[in-house]
């Protein structure tokens, strides 16, 4: 084939494969096929470099570094949009443009998604890529047409060849409006690779987009996931536009431009509302941050004639979702300390609305994260509510600093007790392991009680919040020296709070006083009886940070009593399989402190000292030489069960996920194990699955 025409049809083949990918994601050639053509390409314009034409895809990545922008002055202003909050403003919106035109009675809307990105403004001569602008001041923006080259899903050239091949004919002079943006799961692409290599991370997907095509280098807008969906032609010369918006939609998708799918034309505005309500709760299925939904009057010709009021036109309005974003001041950071110990900051913000409620307090994660971000304490901050999600801080606005905020240290003792904070390796938090903290101590009393450790019926909450604060327990083996008068107290005190909350109607029935009167006997025989549990449960009981159910029973067959363990060394400990160094470390971490030294003496002391039990020996079976995690509810199989299962058949069952963990079996609700053993590449199986593998 003559080389100029070999050429051609190369330029069409790239640009059009091209378009299937960034425009329609849908490519039918591999990538591989697509860097033969383009290389054979490059080739032809190698060897005769006077035929590179501007619609040529070699044009894109652009290279030259620009001084400054020039400016455009656009064919027609750009327009903005008003702001509607709801349905009522939407409706008076209609009834405002009803009484300036009859027309206005029978139009029909186009509901599209308003995209939080960046307005750009692109010009097509004779069907090739000309120029593309900023909004800027509406009647004036910046040439950022180097930039916008390089963005995939815009075509160099209009008609896109499509396998359809309707003939489109384009004006002469085309110019259309679209919103450049980076799709969510792209930005948290981008993020991610940027944290790899140890770069700053971007606060959101809108900041990036406007960021990276409004700067000077094209090879860094190149490097940017960027896409856009166009809806608007600005201006036409010398051909036909269609004038319904509906239309025009339908016309651009034709030409090759992206446009969005979500689109929908209704008859009446309620029929549209509804529609927009919609996707305001759905809003997180949508690819991209949509700050809300534009209800456009589908005859544009009417809508032109409504005219414009300031900057925005009569005849479309932008329907606003709730904002999830907003700015406000770090008043300070605060730290919490949470159930297990670990230390948490939080923001405290200057009060401010997100979606409807006033938000004061948003979690700034770890400690890590505050360094990372390099927030501030008086920094102006950028904070999100979004659906079930707590609120939290994505990070500062540098540019509003006033150079009078204060960078952060975190602390280095625990706010509740004073003790010094500690961190395990290969975690981000630090932890106050400190039994008797305050912060912790209804926590582990509750723990020490609950059914999977002593199992010590009647003791709720409720009750251990009572002994807290009438100072009868200040560690879990005080629990053992409770007496008769004591329980006596905490069942007057008990009544006592009850009446406060909720004052009976009719003085307490016989019955119910009877009941009442027996509690503190009760308790005092499941206080006794629990000092039979076995050692596991103990272990178990005592809220050593990592050690679960499974790493108890490993240890209470290990060692004979808590004295033997107490005595352990971290080498010793990782000896036993499924105990790394991490964990090794956090047991013997809480056998060093004499706080907990001292609790383990008092339950000494109180005959809470549980021998190992015989060693039983493992038995051979279909799951020999396997380790399991489990994680979730699983739907017939309790946690003992499923262990029982397992260890049945010799398998064996671990806490943790590690490289070394077989399959995690998974059921509803599982926590973070699940991420982990995803990461890890670790097979999943349900309940079934685990007994079909012993079969
Ligand atoms: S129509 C006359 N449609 O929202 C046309 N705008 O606050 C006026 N936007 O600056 C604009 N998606 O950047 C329109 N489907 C859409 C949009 C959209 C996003 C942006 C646009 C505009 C801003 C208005």
């Amino acid at each position: 084939m003559n080389p100029s025409h070999r050429y051609e049809e190369l330029k069409a083949q790239v640009n059009f494969h091209n378009y299937r990918y960034h425009v329609l994601d849908a490519p039918i050639i591999s990538d591989l096929e697509y860097d033969r053509l383009l290389n054979e390409l490059k080739q032809i314009e190698a060897d005769h470099p006077d035929w590179v034409a501007p619609d040529s895809p070699t044009q894109r990545a652009g290279s030259k570094l620009a001084n400054r922008f020039e400016k455009i002055r656009h064919p027609r202003p750009i327009l903005s949009l008003a702001n509607a909050f709801g349905a009522d403003d939407a409706r008076a919106w209609l009834e405002r443009i009803k009484k300036l035109d009859d027309r206005v009675e029978r139009a029909q809307f186009v509901v599209e998604p308003k995209i939080d990105g960046l307005s750009v403004i692109l010009h097509y001569r004779d069907g090739l890529f000309a120029q593309g602008a900023t909004r800027g001041d509406g009647e004036i923006g910046e040439d950022i047409t180097s930039n916008l080259r390089t963005v995939r899903a815009i075509p160099l050239k209009i008609p896109v060849d499509s396998d359809q091949k309707s003939v489109v004919s384009v004006p002469k002079y085309l110019v259309v409006r679209g919103e450049a943006f980076i799709p969510n799961k792209d930005f948290e692409e981008l993020n991610r690779k940027l944290e790899e290599t140890g770069e700053k991370t971007y606060l959101n997907p809108r900041n990036t987009a406007a960021g990276s095509l409004r700067q000077l280098d094209p090879q860094l807008t190149a490097s940017r996931p960027l896409t856009l969906l166009v809806y608007q032609i600005v201006y036409s010369e010398g051909g036909e536009v269609p004038t319904s918006q509906w239309k025009v939609l339908e016309y651009l998708k034709a030409l090759g431009f992206p446009v969005t799918d979500v689109a929908k034309r209704f008859d009446d505005l309620d029929s549209a509302i509804a529609y927009t309500e919609t996707w305001n709760q759905g809003r997180d299925s949508l690819p991209y941050e949509a700050d809300g939904m534009v209800i456009k009057i589908d005859d544009l010709t009417l809508a032109a004639d409504l005219g414009f009021v300031g900057k925005d036109p009569r005849g479309a309005m932008a329907f606003k979702f709730p904002a999830r974003e907003v700015t406000t001041t770090l008043n300070d950071i605060g730290v919490a300390v949470g159930r297990t110990g670990v230390l948490t900051p939080y923001a405290m913000l200057e009060p401010v609305e997100i979606g409807g409620v006033i938000v004061e307090r948003a979690t700034l994660h770890n400690f890590d994260f505050i360094a990372e971000k390099d927030i501030r304490a008086g920094d102006r901050v950028l904070v999100k509510r979004a659906g079930e999600v707590i609120p939290y801080v994505i990070g500062p606005v540098i540019d509003a600093r006033s150079g009078k905020e204060k960078i952060y240290q975190p602390p280095a003792k625990c706010p509740a007790c004073g003790e010094t904070v500690e961190h395990f390796e290969g975690e981000v938090a630090w932890y106050c392991v400190n039994a008797a903290c305050p912060a912790q101590l209804t926590r582990n009393i509750e723990h020490f009680v609950s059914r999977g450790a002593m199992d010590i019926e009647g003791l709720g909450i409720e009750l251990v919040k009572i002994l807290i604060d009438l100072g009868l327990v200040k560690d879990v083996a005080d629990i053992y020296a409770l007496n008769k008068d004591d329980l006596a107290k905490i069942n007057e005190e008990m009544t006592r709070r009850r009446r406060e909350k909720k004052p009976p109607k009719n003085p307490p029935k016989t019955a119910a006083k009877k009941e009442e009167a027996k509690r503190p006997e009760k308790l005092l025989t499941a206080i006794a009886v629990s000092k039979e549990q076995p050692l596991a449960r103990l272990i178990i009981g005592l809220g050593i940070h990592n050690v679960g159910e499974v790493m108890a029973s490993d240890l209470s067959q290990k060692f004979t009593d808590l004295d033997e363990l107490a005595k352990a060394t971290v080498e010793e400990l990782m000896q036993i399989e499924g105990i790394g160094p991490g964990i090794a470390e956090s047991i013997a971490d809480w056998f060093s402190r004499p706080f907990n030294r001292q609790v383990l003496k008092k339950l000494k002391g109180a005959g809470v000292w549980p021998k190992s039990e015989e060693k039983t020996e493992k038995p051979e079976g279909k799951l020999t030489g396997l380790t399991f995690v489990v994680t979730g509810t699983l739907p017939t199989l309790t946690r003992e069960d499923v262990k029982e299962f397992i260890e049945k058949n010799g398998g064996k069952v671990t806490d943790s996920v590690s490289k070394k963990t077989s399959y995690l079996v998974l059921g509803e609700n599982p926590g973070s194990k699940a991420d982990k053993a995803r990461a890890l590449g670790i097979e999943f199986l349900d309940e079934a699955a685990l007994r079909t593998l012993t079969l």
